[in-house]
């Protein structure tokens, strides 16, 4: 029988079976996937795991700080914060072609992580939270957004002597098998059961060139939706929620001041798979209280629209 705990159990033993006395190293975002797989290992082999997270300055508000509070403070993991929001922005300045983006921030990651890596003389392996839909995505391979770190695979940078072996604990589970695991592994629900973000993080919401004032105004307005839906109990009935930052001013008034600041868009989606979507039809009154909120608690923000495009012809995402 296939319960989440004779799975957890079963999944730890072929750890400990594989890995042995080795060390491993895991890239975690932050996302389901590896933090789960942070958690399991932690479980299997307590010490012998090491963990580097990222901040490339594209998280949303306090992302960091809870990663670090869930899995350094809370769990014990050994994390190596690695902050490198200047390099990821300095790398994408001037640029506003999306799929451009895409790749400096993809390529960055690399970089980051394996000069990170590199300072690990006895690392054995490398962990990476694939499931089993990426594993059939990559088989298809018929979508071009790279998972980062999951096609981390050639671990370009290293030195010669780390030849890395692949660890990949998930490969066999679904998703919400995964989610089961992570609960049953003391991970916090609300973590488990958040909804999807992109590897690219902010990157992708913030439409043309990405600058830090523009993803500071976009991590308060989204964190402000977010919160807002989870007041009203609309969290877990929407499959997919944030906040979009739209580079263009709009006329306002705020006060007695006319001011003339940026827009932006909140995206709502129902989805079983996230290949086809609806828009959310969310509550006036709600979407009424969220823009009001926007606009007033935040300077620099004048104007909130409400997408109403589904999938297709429209993306989940802006871009
Ligand atoms: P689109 O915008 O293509 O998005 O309708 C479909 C789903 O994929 C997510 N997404 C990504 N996930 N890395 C990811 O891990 C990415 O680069 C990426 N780009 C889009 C998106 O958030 C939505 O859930």
């Amino acid at each position: 029988l296939w319960t989440t705990d004779n799975i957890a159990a079963d999944l730890i033993q072929n750890i400990r079976d594989t890995v042995g006395g080795d060390n491993v190293l895991l890239g975690l975002s932050g996302g389901v996937d590896s933090s789960v797989v942070a958690a399991l290992l932690h479980e299997a082999i307590g010490d012998q795991l090491t963990c580097v997270f990222v901040d490339n300055g594209l998280l949303r508000l306090h992302e960091g700080d809870q990663v670090m509070a869930t899995f350094a403070s809370n769990m014990g993991i050994r994390v190596i914060r690695v902050d490198a929001e200047d390099r990821f922005l300095d790398a994408l300045a001037g640029t506003d072609d999306p799929e451009a983006k895409r790749k400096i921030i993809g390529g960055m990651f690399i970089d980051v992580f394996d000069d990170e890596a590199a300072k690990f003389e006895n690392i054995q392996w490398l962990a990476q939270g694939t499931i089993y839909p990426d594993v059939i995505e990559s088989a298809s391979s018929k979508t071009g957004k790279a998972h980062v770190i999951k096609s981390h695979h050639n671990v370009g940078g290293l030195p010669e002597h780390m030849k890395l072996k692949l660890l990949e604990p998930l490969r066999e589970l679904f998703k919400d098998e995964v989610r089961k695991l992570g609960v049953s592994l003391g991970l916090p629900a609300d973590m488990v059961y958040r909804h999807p973000f992109p590897g690219p993080g902010l990157g992708v919401r913030i439409l043309g060139e990405v600058k830090k004032e523009y993803a500071d105004l976009l991590r308060l307005a989204d964190a402000i939706f977010i919160e807002e839906l989870r007041n009203y109990d609309l969290y877990d009935r929407t499959s997919q929620a944030f906040a979009v930052f739209l580079p263009v001013r709009s006329v306002g008034v705020k006060g007695d001041s006319r001011g003339y600041d940026y827009v932006i868009a909140l995206r709502a989606v129902e989805t079983i798979d996230y290949m086809t979507a609806q828009w959310a039809r969310l509550p006036a009154e709600f979407l009424d209280h969220v823009a009001r909120r926007i606009i007033n608690e935040i300077d620099g923000i004048s104007r909130v629209t409400y997408d109403i495009s589904s999938k297709p012809p429209a993306t989940i995402e802006w871009e």
